[in-house]
């Protein structure tokens, strides 16, 4: 595989070598390609379009695990002008949920993901006589999975799996030297509009990822509505990536030597150092390696402690915090916290990145985060807590499964 840098990429001749490719390996075979609304996907279906014309049909799975109106919004950007896009919509969300119920390990419900997802599109290419499925597969997605960060969902080949001979087509992958903002430019250069290109990334396996620990309808649909309104909240705050997660609410006091370490790492004062420890596991990176790891959490300062400075400290500290205590994977700031024990807890993520490979958590004004704290919590959502994460990737992972 060649990668690009951003200045040596040249859209037009990529798309021209691109369209010989995929026209000399399809000849006249139909294909298959799953979308989901993100930039990846919806540029390589229109750049296969290009080269293929009717021979290619565009999939949307509702897995159940999208966001709120998701499955409509895609419809009506793909299927409608300007894109046009030939747009098959399955409803899932019943094989989905069962095959994921009861899992609570991370790859375990990536993996359970990946088969339902790879075993509902070889239904839809047998049945439509496709026999190659083409993917949005970028760079960082083959790096992080070789490099054992994770196992993104749409990684094959790379994990030793045959598709053609487990669900009967060939896989073809014309964007996979890329990363994200080569592939914005190519999609601006495809006709795609401008609010599409820019369009934050969702991981392939959706709200799965998020929903930290077992899957069950109750949470996934908390987390539907803390998303929503996270999303809205954070849409012009600059952050590359921002959404929420939900996890159980389990916490533990923590052990005197994490908060003295915490206290001298962060110089904060004894009145502001509560700390707590969240008992769900997140995702970090060591090594070039995932590792999981319980999550560290300051409680919320009180006012008089100056807030916004607790906050900026306890963001440029956090990556030595985590690096020298790599039982935990994440270093928390509670942000609003509602009164009487609730089954359920929200994080708040919001990152700047370039690649998606490192990031760096936004740096936010504290007045901004109780505000949108405040807007969860009143949304009456069996939610007692509200948290901000303070870590970069790495030590930890963009997403918290
Ligand atoms: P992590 O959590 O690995 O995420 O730091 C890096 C970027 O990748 C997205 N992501 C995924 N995208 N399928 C996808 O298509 C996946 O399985 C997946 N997992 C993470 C994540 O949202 C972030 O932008």
């Amino acid at each position: 595989m060649i990668l690009m840098s951003n200045v040596d990429f040249d859209a037009d001749s990529f798309i021209e070598s691109k369209l010989n490719e995929i026209r000399e390996a399809l000849g006249e075979g139909r294909a298959l390609i799953a979308v989901s609304g993100g930039v990846d996907s919806t540029t390589c279906a229109l750049l296969t379009r290009k080269a293929i014309g009717k021979n290619l049909l565009c999939v949307f799975i509702d897995t159940g695990l999208m966001r709120k109106g998701e499955p409509e919004n895609v419809k009506r950007s793909l299927a409608k002008p300007p894109l046009k896009l030939p747009l098959k919509i399955i409803r899932a969300r019943r094989s989905f949920m069962s095959k994921v119920r009861g899992l609570t390990d991370a790859e375990d419900k990536r993996k359970a993901f990946r088969e339902a997802f790879y075993s509902t599109l070889a239904i839809v290419a047998e049945k439509e006589g496709c026999n190659w499925l083409i993917q949005g597969t970028i760079a960082p997605d083959l790096i992080e999975t070789r490099g054992g960060v994770k196992t993104q969902h749409n990684v094959l080949e790379q994990i030793g799996i045959d598709p053609k001979k487990i669900y009967g087509f060939k896989v073809l992958e014309p964007i996979s030297t890329l990363y994200k903002p080569q592939v914005r430019i190519l999609s601006r250069r495809l006709g795609l509009p401008e609010s599409a290109c820019e369009r934050q990334p969702f991981p392939g396996p959706g709200l799965l990822v998020r929903c930290v620990g077992e899957v069950k309808p109750g949470k996934l649909s908390v987390l539907k509505e803390v998303t929503d309104i996270v999303e809205r909240a954070f849409a012009s705050s600059g952050a590359q990536q921002y959404f929420a997660a939900v996890i159980d609410n389990r916490i533990a006091d923590a052990p005197g030597e994490i908060v003295r370490t915490l206290k001298s790492t962060l110089q904060l004062h004894d009145e502001i150092l509560n700390v707590k420890i969240l008992q769900s596991q997140a995702t970090g990176v060591r090594d070039g390696s995932r590792i999981y790891g319980r999550m560290v959490s300051i409680l919320s300062p009180p006012e008089k402690s100056n807030p916004q400075t607790v906050l900026d400290r306890a963001i440029s500290k956090s990556a030595e915090f985590i690096e020298s205590n790599p039982e935990y994977t994440r270093l928390l700031i509670e942000t609003g916290g509602a009164r009487g024990r609730k089954p359920y807890s929200a994080i708040i993520r919001a990152v700047n990145t370039e690649d998606y490979m490192t990031a760096r958590p936004l740096r936010v004004p504290w007045t901004m985060l109780r505000r949108v704290s405040s807007r969860i919590l009143n949304g009456n959502l069996s939610l007692s807590t509200v948290y901000y994460d303070l870590t970069p990737k790495p030590p930890a992972t963009i997403e918290f499964e």
